[in-house]
């Protein structure tokens, strides 16, 4: 039976970039069906929301779900702000399909080690950062403004059913890798965090095969740049794991390059999950060829791995990635002299024609 994967290519250079992706996965599998919908901007101008009620019903109905990128100038300014397709679409996405689990590798590709801003091999790194996604303070109740405007609220709000699903995550997939999980906290400050801590302790007991350790939020951010080798999986919750997601990401020197997972339980065996590239919709250069549809196609490989359990699927995709980048084939944004510039869809052909 065919998987059904939803293809939300969104904004700038959105379409561009999925549209790589969908070649990439169709020169892995036949067994995959694809059906595109509205997001974004692209859904605003289309329908007035950025996230209509059919591309969340479709999103319900699929396996999986592919995503471009959403944003631009042109809706930075939309009235009220929860239409703007950041706000209106990406974090509604998270929280009526249940994606509490983002997962965001930071692994330096090896062809562009040059192009981390750290010195010699401290950029050589293969880490992941699982960040809480569907609560924290990006959800919380109250947040409002008070007092004719002069005062604002924002509720930071855990509960230990949240902690503990995304933490069981964090360890499940240090198991796949090298066994180590850094829980990141302010519980020197946070009620929240005192919680956070505790609850991971207690998941650690059932995960004794995984070391587990805790590290305050400030140090982290220093250590990723000191010594951000020392890092297996960070697990973390939502505010945290956007700001060290991003820090983390830039050690690879290819924040562009970079994919995602955002994923929700376990259904029929199947884990259901969003995978979207790391980078934004680069309205300045949509629509030119110009984009690197690489993390696109990571993000693809992802999809293989933690929605269908297809982890030779996903080899094949990385090492063909890795093949293109080691025989010299550059996007612009990554292009140097002595390499071999080439377009959006070229690089897709190029890593299409080296699967193995
Ligand atoms: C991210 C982004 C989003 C976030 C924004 C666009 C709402 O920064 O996915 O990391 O803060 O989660
Ligand atoms: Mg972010």
């Amino acid at each position: 039976m065919a998987h059904k994967i939803a293809v939300l290519a969104g904004d700038g250079i959105g379409p561009e970039v999925t549209a790589e992706a969908v070649r990439v996965l169709k020169g892995v599998r036949d067994d995959l069906e694809f059906e595109e919908a509205l997001v974004g901007g692209a859904a605003y101008d289309a329908v007035g929301r950025p996230l209509p009620d059919a591309t969340l019903a479709l999103c319900r109905a699929s396996d999986a779900v592919l995503l471009g990128a959403v944003g631009g100038p042109k809706w930075d300014h939309v009235e009220p702000a929860e239409l703007r397709p950041e706000v209106g679409a990406l974090l509604p996405l998270r929280a009526e399909l249940n994606l509490y689990a983002n997962v965001r590798p930071a692994k330096t590709l090896r062809a562009l080690l040059m192009a981390s801003p750290l010195k010699g091999d401290r950029g050589l790194v293969d880490l992941v950062v699982m960040r809480e996604l569907t609560g924290g303070i990006y959800f919380g109740r109250p947040r409002e403004r008070r007092d004719q405007g002069n005062t604002a609220v924002d509720t930071c709000i855990y509960s230990r059913h949240e902690i503990e699903r995304i933490a069981v995550r964090a360890f499940e997939i240090a198991r796949q890798r090298r066994h180590e999980v850094v829980s990141v906290d302010k519980a020197n400050v946070l009620e929240t965090s005192r919680l956070w801590r505790e609850v991971v302790d207690d998941v650690a007991k059932q995960h004794q095969d995984v070391k587990c350790s805790h590290m305050l939020v400030d140090n982290c951010a220093m250590q990723l740049i000191r010594d951000p080798q020392q890092f297996d999986v960070i697990l973390t919750e939502n505010m945290f794991g956007d700001i060290l997601s991003d820090e983390a990401s830039m050690i690879t020197g290819s924040l562009g390059l970079l994919p995602s997972a955002s994923l929700s339980e376990a259904k029929n065996g199947r884990v259901f999950g969003l995978y979207e590239p790391v980078h934004g919709s680069a309205p300045d250069i949509a629509g030119q060829g110009r984009a690197n549809p690489i993390a696109a196609i990571l993000s693809a490989a992802m999809l293989l791995k933690y929605s269908f359990q297809d982890n030779a699927g996903a080899q094949r995709i990385e090492d063909a990635v890795d093949a293109a980048l080691t025989d010299g084939v550059r996007t612009a944004d990554i292009f140097e002299k002595g390499t071999k510039l080439v377009t959006t869809s070229e690089m897709g052909e190029a890593i299409v024609r080296r699967l193995a």
